[in-house]
């Protein structure tokens, strides 16, 4: 890449001509996918897309100083912009589907992207977005995704009467969504897929048939294949905050979660990428859930370092 990119400064003609052949990250920036979350699609991340592209569209001046704002950036002069492809896929309504099934086809689109790229994606996914992001990353061999950025998600489930909830199971209290949850035709609702009963820890390690997996709180077969695929990842970065509203408790974004007493605990199982130096979490105060992907100062704060 460094080759190629003094040879394109030298010479803006062969700098075209790569760009026409579409060489990929000529630039320094790679692809950006992202996974929307539940009840939204493609149309309420256009915010975050121009957030993320408009890096790239300005002019060869401000770019240049743009890049010497961004601490981990790279001095590159011109460049095309960034690839940033919002899946459409379960959107709205459609995004209550179980999410072993989405996963199964938001994996065949994003590797219909992945391939394209060379030098690696990064993945950003919005909430229930996180959690079809980690299986997916789980369930992909020798995948290429650099940076997963986890915005807002319940990364260790949900467990919260919040509006969502109440619209979705009306007559239901938290304390008794479980007897819903966790049935098999509970499983068929993606909701339910992460609800996390702190109170009924044994229906949930029996009869959730996603977290407790992708958790590795219920052993199974592929539990070592899929850490070691989960691992492959460069960089974790991890954003959330108190106001947030919706994912309770909101250290779930962390992997925070309730022990029996509703007290918060810390979850252990991202040591190895803490360890590495690769996890990065960002918490910011006055943000409501639906408000994360559009903010700009949570961009600038929180994810533009990340995507070179
Ligand atoms: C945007 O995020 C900042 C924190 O980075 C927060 O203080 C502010 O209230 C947010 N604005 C909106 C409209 O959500």
């Amino acid at each position: 890449m460094d080759t190629a990119r003094r040879t394109a400064r030298g010479a803006p003609a062969l700098l075209l001509l790569l760009l026409l052949l579409g060489t990929g990250r000529t630039d320094g920036y790679r692809p950006v996918v992202i996974v929307h979350g539940i009840f939204d699609g493609p149309r309420q991340f256009q915010t975050l897309s121009h957030f993320i592209t408009e890096v790239g569209h300005v002019s060869r001046d401000n770019v240049h100083m743009h890049r010497q704002a961004i601490p981990f950036g790279e001095t590159s002069g011109m460049h095309p912009g960034t690839e940033v492809t919002v899946i459409d896929l379960y959107s709205d309504l459609g995004s209550l589907s179980s999410l072993w099934t989405q996963v199964q086809d938001f994996r065949k689109a994003f590797d219909a992207i992945a391939l394209r790229a060379p030098d690696g994606v990064h993945l950003l996914c919005f909430s229930q977005g996180g959690l079809i992001c980690r299986a997916l990353l789980s369930l992909a061999p020798r995948h290429n995704v650099h940076t997963f950025v986890s915005l807002s998600s319940p990364l260790s489930g949900q467990y919260g009467d919040t509006d969502y909830l109440r619209w979705l199971f009306p007559s239901f209290m938290k304390s008794k969504v479980f007897r819903l949850c966790y049935s098999i035709g509970g499983q068929k609702v993606s909701v339910c897929d992460y609800w996390n009963d702190p109170h009924q820890r044994h229906r949930y390690l029996q009869s959730n048939t996603f977290l407790p997996m992708l958790n590795g709180e219920r052993p199974h077969l592929h539990q070592k294949e899929w850490r070691e695929n989960f691992l492959l990842i460069k960089k974790l970065v991890l954003i959330g905050g108190p106001d947030d509203g919706v994912i309770t408790p909101w250290q779930s974004s962390h992997f925070g979660f309730y022990n029996i007493d509703e007290n918060i605990v810390e979850m252990r199982n991202q040591e190895t990428l803490a360890a590495r130096g690769a996890v990065s979490v960002c918490v910011r105060s006055g943000v409501k859930h639906v408000e994360w992907h559009s903010n700009r100062t949570v961009f600038t704060g929180c994810i533009e370092r990340w995507l070179t």
